[in-house]
């Protein structure tokens, strides 16, 4: 057996190591999560994130111009899974708030078989900084948009958080931590969302519950922590959240994220598994496929099927975007690109699974 060991796995292992020991600075110790009491068979859906739809965009580190297409290669592709019960769409729908974008994009998911749930990101409505408004495009409220996308998930009380039931035993909640008329792009969970996130748990113990928001629970980069240059990727009060979760581990091991816009990652605190995804619109453009019954999930990623050369033009993109690159590696060449791209696509995650036991 060879002992070959590549700089890629080197510098994989190097960024476990580091974020494995930010969990437990961050978060305390590792636990798996217990099993649901009701068996609710398998059941498999998929999450589409960070779609950015613009109708008049351009291609940058968001492949705006392809944002559109990139959406109905994805509905296209999950539509050949006819065992989905349903579709998440996990924040940033928008590129901005328009009233024109959330049409277009509209349009593109009602073509899915599955039914589909949404749950807003932040730039899904009128931002609050004046110059990010463009001429020719109306701008809508977060309750526009939860109006807009009423019966996808939202229901008629007009609450921007929610619960679903998928099948007996399996129930979807929809949180948003979103911050409309602040210029911060980052989140808290209201206490409203709390303590209905209480008793939704408390209430419906025999269930499991995956719960999505666009906001990340948890830091996945030094970047990320408090202070830091993308500290908004995570929700101020991520540490009340996460207890009250644990609280209640055994009914909802798994949290899904979206915003962060990196390759699928998960991490593991205290009973509940927390899952961010990656953007269909910028590098690595994929959507992701779960199987989850009462015991495990798994998943997959799939690249969105779109032309090789947008694929390569969106990887150049997001490499040469200075905001989006890690701070240490914010000087391009070949060593702190090849961090970026570990970062970004983190391919070990395209394919796995877990058990969901103690
Ligand atoms: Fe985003
Ligand atoms: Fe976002």
């Amino acid at each position: 057996m060879t002992s070959h060991y590549s700089r890629r796995a080197f510098l994989k292992a190097g960024t476990i190591f580091t974020s494995f020991g930010l969990t437990q600075q961050l978060c305390g110790s590792l636990a798996f999560a217990a099993p649901a009491a009701m068996d609710f068979g398998t059941v498999s859906f998929g999450v589409i994130s960070d779609p950015h739809v613009d109708i008049k965009g351009v291609n940058e580190f968001k492949m705006s111009a392809g944002s559109v297409d990139c959406v109905a290669a994805s509905v296209a592709a999950l539509n050949q899974h006819n065992e989905l019960k349903f579709v998440m769409v996990c924040g940033d729908l928008l590129l901005d708030g328009e009233k024109e974008n959330a049409i277009a994009i509209k349009a593109e998911l009602d073509k899915l078989k599955a039914p589909y749930f949404v749950v807003a990101g932040n730039h899904d409505f009128k931002p609050a900084k004046e110059t990010a408004l463009r001429s020719g495009f109306n701008y809508m409220s977060i309750d526009d948009f939860v109006r807009f996308f009423r019966g996808h998930g939202y229901d008629k009380s007009g609450k921007r958080f929610y619960a679903q039931q998928i099948v007996p035993g399996l129930r979807v909640i929809g949180l948003d931590a979103n911050l409309p008329g602040d210029t911060k792009w980052g989140g808290v969970l209201p206490d409203e969302q709390l303590q209905w996130l209480e008793h939704q748990l408390s209430s419906h113990t025999d269930a499991m519950h995956v719960v999505f928001i666009h906001h990340n629970l948890v830091r996945w980069s030094a970047d990320e922590l408090e202070g830091g240059p993308k500290q908004w990727f995570t929700i101020d009060n991520a540490p009340q959240v996460r207890a009250l979760l644990s609280k209640y581990a055994a009914a909802v091991p798994v949290v899904i994220s979206g915003h962060r816009h990196i390759g699928l990652n998960l991490r593991q605190i205290n009973g509940v598994n927390y899952f961010t995804s990656p953007s269909v619109n910028s590098h690595p453009m994929r959507f992701t496929i779960y199987d989850i019954n009462k015991d495990g999930i798994s998943w997959q990623t799939q690249r969105v099927p779109m032309p090789t050369q947008f694929h390569l033009s969106a990887r150049e993109n997001m490499l040469n975007s200075t905001w989006w690159r890690q701070s240490e590696c914010a000087e391009r060449n070949s060593f702190t690109d090849e961090q970026v791209l570990d970062l970004y696509e983190n391919n070990a995650m395209q394919m796995g699974s877990m058990k969901l036991k103690s």
